[in-house]
């Protein structure tokens, strides 16, 4: 699954943004306040719409007129275009607004064409909590086939059509989008809530905070020995004197971290090792997932590694999207950007209220100082991107 476009409008400091082709891996430069994390949060919006309900997604975020871009009367309106292996191009749309003081989806749209030049089959239709859904899905691809579309009216206007709808369990680009937006993850790891033991439990993946590391790594111990000695080979080749690392149950039932050093006996206690050691450690565990998400977005990964080690992290983060899922990346860093190729970086400048988003590879000018040398983490820390620094 791979997102190839994505256009917002008037979601707060989108007032209205477009990106097109869109690689496996995307990073995002821009001044506090340009709107990386709303970026990333776009994807929170329609998830928690999608457990919820569109209502309670605004609610979460301060409610309508919080979340809509200032000065704006509506509607909030998504538009995703994406791509399951080589299948076609699918277009799932979104507007949200009031009605009589109330969130509603006034549309919601499910599109793909059929073929290079056939007409896109409308696969769901939507306004305020009735339209058209087709029935044959299967049928799809079929050149006699014709639609077969019913009217379907949902429990109320603030549900998602693609939640709502039973029969679109069994529709192949629904649950893939479904998919995409339910299992979409957020890293905004921070040291401190991984180092702590955990109460004994189950866990697969690696939350947001990074907060049940012990419990991961254990479940990846006992399930994928594997996987975990990879982590391993790693974390010693980037962290001197890391031998190995272990999930340990002690009496009272809780579950602790312990790295061992080669230069000495007995094992530290997470909250004992650097915080730079942590982190590699949880990067890995969050990119060696033996079941990855199909969208990872990642806030500054750099924050508390040795510059050296991001052009490796780099490195990862894009063997992850290629074998994994798509990767979404926000910095701060010059060195990390030194790693990342042209066409991989995006930048944000915010102009009177609301932020653009522009293309490092279509500055001509680029293209000229990287061949002559420059890197691109000093050209964009010289400005080189305009309105990318805070003035
Ligand atoms: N309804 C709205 N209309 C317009 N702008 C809004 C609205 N709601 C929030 N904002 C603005 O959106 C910005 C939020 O930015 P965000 O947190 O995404 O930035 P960021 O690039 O992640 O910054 P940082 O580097 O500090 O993490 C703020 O500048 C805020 O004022
Ligand atoms: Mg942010």
């Amino acid at each position: 699954m791979k997102i190839e476009a994505i256009h917002i409008r008037n979601y707060k400091v989108f007032q209205n943004v477009r990106l097109v082709h869109l690689p496996k891996m995307c990073v995002f430069v821009g001044a506090n306040g340009s709107g990386k994390s709303t970026l990333f949060d776009v994807f929170g919006f329609l998830r928690d719409s999608l457990t919820h309900n569109v209502r309670q997604a605004l609610a979460r975020r301060g409610g309508f007129k919080e979340v809509i871009s200032r000065g704006e009367t509506g509607p909030i309106t998504f538009e995703i275009k994406f791509r399951e292996g080589k299948g076609p191009l699918v277009t799932y749309f979104v507007a949200i607004g009031l009605k009589d003081g109330i969130p509603i989806v006034e549309k919601e749209l499910l599109k793909y064409r059929r073929g290079q030049t056939g007409k896109p089959w409308h696969f769901l239709d939507f306004s305020e909590g009735r339209g058209l859904a087709i029935t044959n899905e299967s049928d799809y691809g079929s050149p006699d086939a014709e639609m077969k579309r019913d009217e379907q009216e949902l429990d109320s206007p603030d549900i998602l059509a693609i939640k709502g709808l039973g029969q679109f369990q069994r529709f192949r680009m629904v649950s893939a989008f479904r998919r995409l937006i339910e299992q979409w993850h957020v890293s905004d790891f921070h040291i401190s809530d991984a180092r702590p033991s955990q109460d004994s439990g189950h866990a697969e993946h690696l939350s947001s905070r990074g907060d049940n590391l012990a419990l991961v790594t254990q479940y990846i111990w006992e399930n994928y020995p594997d996987v975990f000695q990879s982590i391993l080979d790693k974390m010693s080749q980037r962290v001197p004197g890391i031998q190995r690392v272990e999930a340990i149950e002690t009496e009272d039932g809780r579950i602790v971290l312990k790295f061992q050093d080669g230069s000495f006996k007995d094992p530290f206690l997470a909250r004992y090792v650097s915080d730079g050691t942590i982190k590699m450690f949880a990067y890995l565990v969050l990119l060696y997932d033996p079941n990855p998400h199909p969208l990872l977005c990642i806030e500054e990964p750099e924050n508390q590694l040795y510059p050296s080690l991001l052009d490796e992290l780099v490195e990862e983060f894009r063997g992850y999207a290629v074998t994994g899922g798509q990767v979404f990346i926000s910095t701060h860093s010059p060195d990390f950007l030194n790693s990342v190729e042209l066409k991989e970086l995006f930048w944000l400048v915010k102009k009177e209220g609301f932020t653009q988003i522009h293309r490092a590879e279509e500055l001509t000018l680029i293209h000229h100082l990287l061949e002559e040398g420059d890197s691109l983490g000093g050209l964009w820390k010289q400005g080189l991107f305009d309105g990318v620094h805070p003035v």
